[in-house]
């Protein structure tokens, strides 16, 4: 298995789970977010969500019946230690314990994120990741998560894209906890950035023959003008800002300061010695893609000097969360990456999209769309394979419909349509056409490995 190109479907806890108050789980920062007015679309929650946390046997059974043989989840925090310190809930572990034995005795392999952004509730309150105790606290969790179960689960995430949740979380106030400004976005960058290499060192250190790795939002930055310097300058910036800010460090190149100088504000909360700490070696990043960024020169914008143009003002093909449809975008992303010398391997741990899926009469979901978005983002990571780069899988997001954070459930990214009333679950012709896809690649794969075999046996009779 270990050099086969793998293909999965990727989810979250807090997304997906439901059980907000299951069998001892406590709140994390987006239960309590979501009880903020006007914070979340519609005022929704993820309450329920898909309640996965009682139909995963089902939903395992959707990936056997499609042949989709890696699935990626990530652990609910505050399900496992509900204050975050303190006591362990053997309840809510056994839950993983179970949903990790029901992956493997249907040959399905598990890809475990630790942190997928749903911080225990309690330790927001004492700072969350503005606090510099969360190195010790994210430390234990991981120990107590990779005691439990890395005994059969050897593929491992430690972060769900930093980048996001720092700047979402910490510094715009949009994401859970709802954080603004300098002061905490700063102490919640570093702390991040530590716990992202600690996260993988106690992982490797834990779990024999472990397959460890983290993962990066990334896009494909272009000028709104390339003729215009200040264009390329801003490209450069956001380029920066948005994906190289957190793989630098690890990797040991240090943050952006250079395009960024702002950052130099950081050395505030930095000890001496942290530049070791931000330092680790995974065996693979995961990377997830599913746009590109236009930008352009912005006085308006007094630290970045730059502007995002949206998909809307350009007139664009775009989703419903008004991303561009781009798929170029992927394969520049994979081929940034491999140029970092230091990054063995890729992987996509994430790539969808949501549209506006229409349930015809016969209760079908002929979703062309996102069908034709896959193949030709999936054109794009095959096309960064047969150049030789370091690319080896693919996670599409997602196996299911899902909370889409502040966006609530309106915008649908599953291949399997979930209907919230009585979580009825229908796969969506995405669904049977990745299944097919998969299954096709495999066969081909099959036929390319007997072909050489073949080959070299003759050789080597001729060679008698
Ligand atoms: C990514 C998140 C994931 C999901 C997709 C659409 O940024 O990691 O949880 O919301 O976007």
């Amino acid at each position: 298995m270990k050099d086969e190109f793998v293909w999965g479907v990727a989810t979250s806890a807090y997304q997906i789970e439901g059980g907000k108050f299951a069998d001892g789980k406590r709140a994390s920062i987006w239960d309590e977010f979501c009880k903020r007015k006007n914070k979340i679309q519609h005022n929704h929650k993820g309450d329920h969500a898909c309640d996965f946390l009682y139909h995963y046997k089902n939903d395992i059974q959707l990936l056997k019946h499609l042949g989709i043989d890696n699935f990626r989840f990530s652990i609910s925090w505050p399900r496992v230690i509900p204050f975050g310190d303190g006591f362990i809930n053997h309840k809510g572990l056994d839950f993983y314990d179970r949903l990790v034995d029901e992956c493997l005795k249907n040959d399905i392999n598990p890809w475990i994120t630790l942190y997928h952004w749903d911080l225990p509730h309690a330790l927001e309150l004492k700072g969350g990741w503005t606090n510099r105790d969360i190195i010790s606290w994210f430390n234990r969790y991981t120990e107590v998560v990779a005691k439990k179960l890395g005994d059969r689960v050897k593929n491992w995430m430690v972060l769900n894209e930093p980048v996001v949740f720092t700047g979402a979380g910490y510094y715009l106030g949009v994401h859970a906890p709802g954080r603004k400004g300098e002061s905490n976005y700063f102490p919640a960058l570093h702390h991040t950035a530590i716990c992202q290499a600690q996260g993988i060192k106690t992982l490797k250190e834990l779990i024999k023959d472990s397959h460890v790795g983290t993962t990066f939002s990334c896009s494909h930055i272009s000028p709104m003008n390339a003729n215009s310097e200040k264009d390329i300058i801003a490209v450069n910036k956001v380029d920066a800002l948005i994906n190289r800010l957190f793989v630098e460090p690890l990797f040991g190149y240090g943050y952006p300061i250079h395009e960024l100088p702002f950052l130099s504000r950081l050395e505030k909360y930095m000890l001496p010695g942290d530049n070791k700490l931000i330092k680790a070696t995974p065996d693979f990043i995961g990377i997830q893609n599913y746009t590109r960024e236009v930008v352009k020169h912005s006085i308006i914008q007094p630290v970045l000097k730059a502007k995002i143009v949206d998909a809307k003002s350009r007139n664009v093909e775009s989703t419903v969360m008004n991303w561009e449809v781009y798929p170029e975008s992927i394969y520049e992303m994979i081929k940034k990456f491999n140029s970092y010398r230091h990054i063995s391997k890729i992987y996509v741990t994430e790539n969808g999209a949501a549209f506006k899926d229409e349930v015809n009469s016969n209760g079908e979901i002929n979703d062309e769309k996102r069908i034709k978005y896959l193949r030709d983002y999936i054109g794009q990571v095959l096309r960064a394979k047969e150049e030789g780069m370091k690319i080896n899988g693919y996670f599409l997001w997602s196996l299911l419909d899902n909370f889409e954070w502040s966006e609530g459930f309106a915008p649908r990214f599953g291949i399997v349509h979930v209907n919230y009333k009585n979580q009825k679950r229908t796969i969506k012709n995405s669904g049977y056409w990745y299944s097919d896809f998969i299954k096709q690649i495999k066969l081909e794969e099959m036929e390319k490995q007997k072909q050489t075999l073949q080959e070299v046996m003759s050789v080597s009779e001729q060679d008698f």
